[in-house]
């Protein structure tokens, strides 16, 4: 274990907001797009460092619902960067007993990088290290309004009744269903907001945000953003000496 890393209390599920790859591309003189590539190599760092240090799940916000709105090409690079991705570092994924999965509208993905998501996912299916969660063409109040609508049918068809609906039957509609909540969600870039990203699972997580932009957030930065959560006490509304005993 990484030194003055408490083994005991590491998140089980970490969940990133990769913000800044545009900036940091801007401050070099670098089209937006080079940032993004230099952004992977923080995905590959964060990887590795979540394996390292026991995280069950690891989340990335990749792409969002909202970035469909950016410039084509800028999308377009996006998801060539997806499908290489998907390409070159599933198998290297796969012996590191990595599983893949997605949330999000993903079929809304170009055909060829679903195809590719599709495969990674049903090959890595069975592994039980690290998982790896892709949020892609993802909207938290999207999630929340599909997960309404899966119940109103349920209703409809006489499967529920609505005084079965709680919030744990609520988060069983959601694309996290087996997933446990974010214990911590890292922003990068000093953007201090959520950007729509799983707005029903953050109710109790620890938001961590950093001025660092997310090509320079590495294993030393994501180090940092743990030892700053195992120094917070967590009392999901209780007071302390309820947590203390
Ligand atoms: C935010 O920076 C970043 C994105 C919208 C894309 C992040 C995607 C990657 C790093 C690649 C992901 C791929 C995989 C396989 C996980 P920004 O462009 O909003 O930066 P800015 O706020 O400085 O403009």
């Amino acid at each position: 274990m990484i030194a003055g890393l408490d083994p005991a209390k590491i998140p089980a599920h970490v969940a990133i907001i990769m913000d800044g790859n545009g900036r940091w591309a801007k401050a070099r003189h670098l089209p937006r797009v080079m940032g993004h590539r230099e952004g992977m190599k923080s995905v590959r760092a964060v990887i590795e460092t979540a394996r390292k240090v026991g995280v069950k799940v690891l989340t990335l916000y990749a792409f969002s619902k909202e970035n469909w709105q950016r410039p084509k090409d800028e999308v377009s690079f996006l998801m060539k960067l997806l499908s290489e991705y998907l390409q070159k570092e599933v198998d290297e994924l796969h012996e590191k007993d990595v599983q893949i999965r997605a949330i999000g509208e993903i079929e809304l993905l170009p055909a060829n990088v679903l195809e590719l998501l599709k495969a990674a996912i049903e090959k890595t299916a069975k592994n039980q290290g690290l998982i790896l969660n892709l949020a892609l063409s993802y909207g938290g109040r999207a999630e929340i309004a599909q997960a309404a609508r899966l119940i109103a049918q349920a209703v409809l068809k006489g499967e529920l009744k609505p005084s079965e609906i709680d919030e744990a039957l609520f988060a069983r509609f959601l694309y996290t269903k087996d997933l446990p909540d974010p214990d911590l969600l890292i922003r990068t870039s000093g953007e201090m907001r959520l950007s729509n990203f799983l707005l029903y699972q953050t109710a109790y997580t620890e938001l961590y945000f950093t001025e660092t932009l997310w090509p320079d957030f590495r294993e030393e930065e994501f180090i940092k953003a743990l030892k700053d959560y195992q120094r917070r006490e967590r009392r999901f509304g209780k007071i302390s000496e309820q947590i203390h005993g």
